[in-house]
């Protein structure tokens, strides 16, 4: 369907969809929220639900289900060993990327920690983009480091490049001729680069750097979580490719790869996750992975209703209609916060907002987590939880010292399907209203700091009582019961 027009104004972002199920919303007053922080030592992760008004945390796992996705799970085939769901699962993706063989698995991070097991051996580099936590994590947890080769002007907050994900070609040869190619493990490019804002890659620079990797006989890795909303800007944003289908699309993007992974959390509109990989020997020198860590080889720890869901989801992801929804909601608000002078990563890409706190915040040095005290800001001022793509993301150097992120990020997600367009405007109106007290929040610093994925499950305190300050600014302008 053409994107629709209006009589009176501009176009603004639709809802293809109808809804027929809802979940009511609960906003707490500002001291109760206040409360809830404390109790949740600062960190959005261990908010309940449940005081939780606008949930943007993640479009991980709580993206809205089809009908049809739905209809599905009510038909699956039960069994240990030989369920049909999974090999309905497993057509579809060898339909969808033109790859035989399929391993399942739980989510994404499980499918990361089987990629990592199996090639990564202690010294050895994976190159790729940018990193995603769980995916670094499990390769630095088998002695591999990561190079992070994205463009540098994938870096720079605000920018009108149409793919801030792609890869810097010249990087990429000049890091084979460093470490070598034999101790390259793999090569992982991320569609819809998540921590440097969900940007996405071209569908050249995925050949050109997939070329030099095959040159160089080095593996190749897609990380598929993101590939839909990918796949949306690939269509809109690349002229040459503007009248390909995006199946078809999907398949010039697959062919470069020898294995491709992806969280069905996102993609597919489920839970779960898969491994499809081109060659036998490869795929058999994995299975026993997956029987250890996931379970049997046509279930991998996934429930045979969510395998149903995730193959319509499939299907879904191939359509237009579907997956510009994500996209056109966060440019929207995405343009009205940068309209209004708050500092936003642009373009806006898939995922969410992200809201550069490095540039919010700057009188927020980086030890105390600038991006960490913005989103717990956040939730203070209306009750919206987003998380934090920052400092604390990150672990620490061997020695000890921060390793500072590039990028000082708040993310705002929008799972798909979830969200209307004036909840969107709620976002945005609170967002404007903090960026006008942004001098109110203050710092953070750790209470208990984990070593590894520190940012899941640390506790953390601010630096003064900023909280409290902006907590009574904020009744002020809004009232007691906001
Ligand atoms: N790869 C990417 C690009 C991801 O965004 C994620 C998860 C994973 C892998 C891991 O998948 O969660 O199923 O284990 N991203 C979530 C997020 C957690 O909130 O961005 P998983």
């Amino acid at each position: 369907m053409p994107a629709i027009k209006f009589y009176d104004h501009e176009p603004i972002p639709m809802e293809m969809h109808k809804v027929k199920i809802v979940q009511q919303l609960n906003l707490l007053p500002a001291d109760q929220r206040l409360e809830k922080m404390r109790k949740a030592w600062f960190n959005t992760f261990k908010l309940h639900n449940v005081d939780i008004f606008m949930d943007m945390l993640t479009d991980s796992g709580v993206n809205a289900m089809s009908d049809k996705m739905l209809a599905s799970m009510m038909m699956p085939d039960d069994a240990y060993a030989g369920s049909e769901s999974f090999y309905r699962m497993r057509a579809k993706l060898r339909q969808i990327f033109g790859m035989k063989y399929c391993l399942p698995a739980h989510q994404g991070r499980a499918c990361e920690n089987i990629l990592a097991d199996r090639f990564v051996k202690p010294g050895n580099c994976v190159i790729m983009n940018y990193h995603f936590t769980t995916a670094k994590a499990h390769i630095t947890r088998v002695g591999g480091h990561v190079e992070e080769l994205v463009k540098d002007e994938g870096l720079i907050p605000k920018s009108d490049l149409p793919f801030k994900g792609d890869i810097d070609l010249e990087k990429l040869e000049a890091c084979i001729e460093r470490e070598g190619a034999d101790n390259v493990a793999f090569m992982r490019l991320e569609a819809g680069t998540n921590l440097i804002g969900g940007q996405p890659v071209s569908v050249d620079n995925f050949k050109d750097a997939c070329a030099i990797a095959r040159k160089h006989g080095i593996l190749t890795v897609l990380d598929a979580s993101l590939l839909q909303d990918n796949l949306y800007f690939i269509k809109v944003r690349d002229e040459s490719r503007k009248d390909m289908s995006v199946r078809d699309i999907t398949r010039e993007i697959a062919d470069q790869f020898d294995i491709i992974y992806f969280s069905a959390r996102k993609f597919g509109f489920a839970r779960g996750g898969a491994i499809m990989i081109r060659d036998k020997a490869l795929f058999h020198s994995m299975e026993d992975l997956i029987t250890m860590y996931e379970g049997f080889l046509t279930y991998g720890g996934m429930s045979v209703r969510e395998m149903e869901a995730m193959t319509v989801g499939f299907d879904e992801s191939m359509e237009m209609d579907v997956i510009s929804q994500g996209p056109l909601f966060i440019q929207h608000c995405v343009d009205k916060l940068d309209e209004y002078g708050v500092p936003m990563i642009t373009p806006g890409g898939g995922l969410g907002a992200h809201v550069d706190a490095m540039q919010f915040v700057s009188h927020i040095p980086q030890d105390q987590y600038p991006a960490g005290a913005l989103t717990c800001a956040m939730y203070l001022c209306g009750g919206i939880r987003g998380m934090e793509r920052g400092t604390l993301s990150e672990e620490r150097n061997p020695d000890g010292s921060e390793r500072f992120a590039s990028m000082e990020l708040v993310r705002l997600a929008l799972p798909r399907r979830v969200f209307t367009l004036s909840q969107v405007e709620y976002v945005i109106d609170r967002v404007k209203w903090l960026y006008d007290h942004r001098e109110l929040v203050g710092g953070l610093r750790f209470v208990h700091e984990p070593a590894t994925l520190r940012f899941f499950t640390g506790k953390l305190e601010p630096v003064d009582d900023w909280p409290e300050r902006l907590i009574a600014a904020y009744k002020a302008e809004f009232g007691e019961d906001q």
